[in-house]
């Protein structure tokens, strides 16, 4: 039976990412700093390691006799202290790829992130090479970048990286129970009326794609974007899972250029007083909430045999069947 240590474990992803391990054969261990949380996930098949991968003995040592390494752990947030991006998900990356070579591992799976196609723009079908290496929208998005450059620069790691795009499904702490935030307060945020496109992934199918980049012989050294490969007008989903959950939708109406500014205005603030607490609204936001961004998945179609098993109606429809009965945000 193949091991796979899993990096970010007990995140949003990780758990998906185990079940999808477990389900087709490998053996796991789950690696983060929290027992309490790493206990919850022991079942057979599941080792647990308490450790922190900005610790180079952590890793190295919770890696030896592992086959594989999928790398979801991250400091994956919009805000914050920039050394703190750079420490986590860059220092962090170039320790997960030192233990990768110290114990000879036979393939690193790495999750970036489609966010360093985000600009003040609308871009669609976009492919895996088309994005500026110096988007420095924020923090988050400049440390991928750098991440990836070094899993790129290391000699003798086969590597993957998969860049899915806003996941969501149950356990989803960020897009869309911030939606329904947002649609009990002053509304979600609006822009051209919620025709721009967005491109989502059920987090069921970005597990599937990371199993599959361990097990495709053409995808070492390849970057794959995931999504669902089902664009659709964000008004058009907002009104599908609003249906769902039985709670009237409510749109707070506004202009893109206007809201970017003030988003500017309001970083540069936080800024220059280094307010550390996540702002409001930020440029990153609103160039999700306000532009198109679709991906083009037909490398991973093709090199992985990627399909999705959910769909976003399906998708949508478990989540709100949860919500309804947990009503937990
Ligand atoms: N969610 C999305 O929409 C999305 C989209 C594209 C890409 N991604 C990428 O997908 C991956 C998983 O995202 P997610 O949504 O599951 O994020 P998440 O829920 O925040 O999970 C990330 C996990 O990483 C762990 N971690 C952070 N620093 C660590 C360290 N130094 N040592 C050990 N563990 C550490 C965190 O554990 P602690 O609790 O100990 O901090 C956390 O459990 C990330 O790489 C993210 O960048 C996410």
């Amino acid at each position: 039976m193949k091991k796979v240590l899993v990096t970010g474990a007990y995140g949003f992803l990780g758990k998906y990412l185990i079940k999808e391990l477990l389900d087709n054969g490998y053996s796991v261990v789950a690696f983060g700093r929290k027992k309490e949380e790493l206990d919850k996930l022991k079942q057979e098949n599941v080792e647990t390691y308490v450790g922190d991968f900005c610790i180079k003995k952590d890793i190295v040592n919770a890696s030896k006799n592992v086959d594989f390494i999928i790398h979801a752990g991250a400091l994956s947030t919009v805000w914050g202290k920039r050394e703190n991006f750079i420490n986590t998900n860059v220092e962090g990356t170039k320790n997960v790829l030192y233990a990768c070579k110290k114990n000879n591992i036979k393939r690193l799976v790495y999750v970036s992130s489609p966010s360093i196609y985000s600009g003040k723009v609308d871009r669609f079908d976009i492919d895996e090479n088309d994005f500026d290496e110096e988007n420095k929208l924020n923090y988050y998005i400049e440390s991928k970048i750098m991440a990836e450059k070094e899993i790129h620069k290391t000699k003798n790691v086969p590597f993957v990286i998969i860049r899915p795009r806003g996941l969501f499904g149950i356990g989803d702490t960020s897009i869309i129970p911030r939606l329904i935030k947002a649609n009990r307060k002053i509304g979600v945020p609006l822009f051209n009326n919620g025709k721009n496109i967005v491109d989502i992934t059920c987090v069921e199918n970005v597990a599937l794609a990371l199993r599959l980049a361990l097990e495709s012989k053409k995808a070492v050294g390849n970057t794959y974007n995931i999504t669902n490969g089902e664009p659709r007008e964000f008004k058009n989903i907002l009104e599908e899972l609003f249906k769902q959950i039985n709670e009237p939708p409510k749109y707070l109406k506004i202009s893109l250029n206007l809201m970017y500014g003030v988003s500017s205005t309001i970083e540069f603030i936080y800024k220059i007083f280094h307010i550390y607490k996540e702002p409001m609204i930020t440029k990153y936001n609103i160039c999700t909430l306000g532009y198109s961004q679709t991906l083009n998945i037909e490398k991973a179609k093709k090199d992985l045999k990627y399909i999705p098993k959910m769909t976003l109606s399906e998708g949508i429809k478990k989540y709100a069947e949860d919500y309804k009965r947990n009503k937990v945000l």
